[in-house]
């Protein structure tokens, strides 16, 4: 069987996720390659040495730039803060590697067009984690639409919340800091309805949004903050179907999201707690 060598890099939540599922999925779902969970990567230290430890990884290492170009890694998993995936991408990219990388892909969308192009240009595999996108009630969603099930799409409607920022005591992090994140709660859970819309009704044709700072200073040090926690509302193209897409993003609320869409006929809404109807 074809062995493939990863090297993760981040040994964070997503680190620790992606970490989990190359052990667990081969078990579940049965693999056509064995993966190797080669190298893990993370600046600190202590973090990656527990890591190569606890997520079963043979070696660990601080520095990506020593490890992504290596003969010995054929895959790059990027799981760090939105600020570094396009330079960890493209170095990963020119050296020949296949990429799985975290959500946003990039912080602008000119970073995004030089990691497609540095893809193209050496053919490698890319993934970019829109995971929701594969969870069985999105699927079924998708198939009812294809089917013609529920009619022409009218409106879509998706939101997604999370309460763990509403708290002003809650200290900084590199998810409220512009210069790390990028596009604040808009990029971190945002993106996720944004694909979900994509996936069930296709493209955008335009996109305005309304973008808020609630807390606009948090207990750390000197650290700037100035992630926005957006209310965009998002058109699509105009077609036949044109549905409206408000997308609604805010860390205000309980963990919770349902994606409904109104048809002609009926009506399907997809829930966070993976159910659909
Ligand atoms: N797909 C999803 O559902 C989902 C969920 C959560 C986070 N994410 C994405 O995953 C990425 C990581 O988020 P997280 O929650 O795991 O963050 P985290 O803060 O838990 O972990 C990030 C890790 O990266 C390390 N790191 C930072 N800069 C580094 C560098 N230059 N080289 C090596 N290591 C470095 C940090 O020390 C930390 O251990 C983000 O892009 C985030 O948007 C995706």
């Amino acid at each position: 069987m074809k062995k493939l060598n990863v090297a993760l890099i981040g040994t964070g939540f997503m680190g620790k996720a992606h970490s989990i599922a190359t052990a667990v999925v081969p078990i579940l779902f049965g693999a056509p390659i064995e993966i190797e969970r080669k190298v893990v990567v993370d600046i600190d230290e202590e973090l990656a040495q527990n890591a190569a430890k606890q997520y079963g990884f043979a070696e660990y290492a601080t520095d990506w730039r020593e490890v992504v170009s290596r003969p010995d890694i054929d895959i790059v998993d990027i799981c760090t803060p939105n600020s570094t995936h396009a330079e960890i991408a493209i170095a990963a990219a020119r050296a020949g590697k296949h990429i799985m990388c975290e959500k946003p892909m990039s912080m602008t969308v000119a970073e995004a067009e030089a990691m497609l192009a540095a893809a193209e240009e050496t053919g490698v595999v890319t993934m970019v984690s829109y995971n929701y996108r594969h969870t069985p009630a999105l699927q079924m969603a998708r198939k009812l639409i294809e089917e013609g099930r529920i009619g022409d799409i009218l409106t879509f409607r998706g939101y997604y919340l999370q309460d763990w920022g509403a708290d002003p005591e809650k200290p900084l992090s590199w998810r409220f800091n512009k210069a790390l994140a990028g596009s604040g709660t808009l990029g971190d859970i945002g993106t996720h309805v944004i694909d979900a819309a994509r996936l069930l009704v296709g493209e955008f044709a335009s996109v305005n949004a309304i973008v808020k700072t609630f807390i606009p200073e948090r207990p750390l040090p000197a650290a700037s903050m100035s992630c926005a926690s957006p209310l965009p509302m998002i058109r699509p193209m105009p077609s036949a179907s044109a549905p409206s897409i408000p997308v609604r993003t805010s860390r205000s609320a309980t963990s919770s999201g349902r994606l409904p869409a109104w048809g002609r006929a009926t009506s399907i809404s997809s829930r966070s707690n993976g159910t659909t109807s």
